[in-house]
């Protein structure tokens, strides 16, 4: 999927902050994370978790790292970064920070896009401090379903299934943890949406953003892509269809004390 800065991809992904951040935020509070600590953030994209991190745990340092050059630019140039968050770029499979040099480390929808997302797994635990938690939080393409049933909605799972490298790669964290030597505690969600709200219009927007990839992969024909497409529009201006998103799944991994 293109994460290339326009001003749709802009809205779509602050659309997605306003439904995920939520989500985090309660982890982060059960999770009981330290203030004032160092954390970094792996996929950090436009910056807008960085930002609740910070503000909510008044870190000394916080580092966003992504892959995307461009992204990194955006995010830098943010106005709403506080003092101590830098972002830079790198490879979330393959890090220079040293060893045990982070007090948290967060990571979300990153995981399931990686070729390799045990290596990542790796790298965290080596990065985290003994004591210190990673908290990994990522989608499990396992159903989208409606009430009424939506074909744009149970299609959605056909392609998410065909774009992502590891679609259902929430169900595999804790034990992907444990296996990186954690001590894990996983938690998920179900969320569920009626009425006018960002999730169905975030659908919409995701499925244009994929545009150039389904066809291509054969997972939608061009004139499949189209049906899904404008079943989605009438969707987002639907207020009474009930909507499943798929599940959001986390874990939260402890590095043992030494
Ligand atoms: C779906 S976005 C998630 C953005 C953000 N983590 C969030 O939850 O809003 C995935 C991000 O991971 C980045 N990414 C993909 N592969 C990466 C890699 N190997 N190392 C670091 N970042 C990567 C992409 O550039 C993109 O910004």
């Amino acid at each position: 999927m293109s994460y290339t800065i326009n001003e749709q991809n802009a809205e779509r992904q602050q659309l997605l902050a306003q439904i995920l951040n939520p989500v985090a935020e309660r982890i982060l509070e059960g999770a009981g994370i330290a203030h004032g600590g160092r954390c970094l953030d792996l996929g950090c994209g436009q910056g807008h978790r960085m930002r609740m991190l910070a503000e909510r745990l008044d870190p000394i340092e916080c580092v966003g790292v992504d892959f995307d050059a461009a992204l990194v630019a955006y995010a830098r140039a943010h106005e709403g970064n506080r003092q101590g968050v830098r972002f830079e770029t790198g490879n979330a499979m393959e890090l220079e920070f040293e060893d045990d040099s982070f007090d948290m480390v967060f990571v979300r929808n990153l995981l399931v896009h990686l070729p390799d997302p045990q290596a990542a797994v790796s790298e965290m635990m080596r990065m985290v401090k003994p004591g210190g938690k990673v908290i990994a939080y990522e989608p499990d393409f396992a159903f989208d379903a409606g009430d009424p049933d939506s074909l744009g909605l149970t299609q959605m799972t056909k392609v998410w299934r065909g774009m992502f490298a590891h679609p259902l790669v929430g169900r595999t964290l804790a034990n992907r943890f444990a296996k990186a030597g954690a001590i894990v505690e996983p938690g998920g969600e179900l969320p569920i949406e009626r009425g006018l709200r960002p999730m169905r219009r975030t659908y919409r927007m995701t499925l244009e953003a994929m545009k150039d990839g389904i066809p291509a992969k054969g997972i939608e024909s061009m004139e499949e892509y189209e049906a899904h497409l404008e079943e989605l529009k009438r969707l987002e201006g639907d207020a009474e269809t009930v909507l499943y998103k798929f599940p959001d799944s986390w874990v939260v991994a402890t590095k043992p004390e030494r």
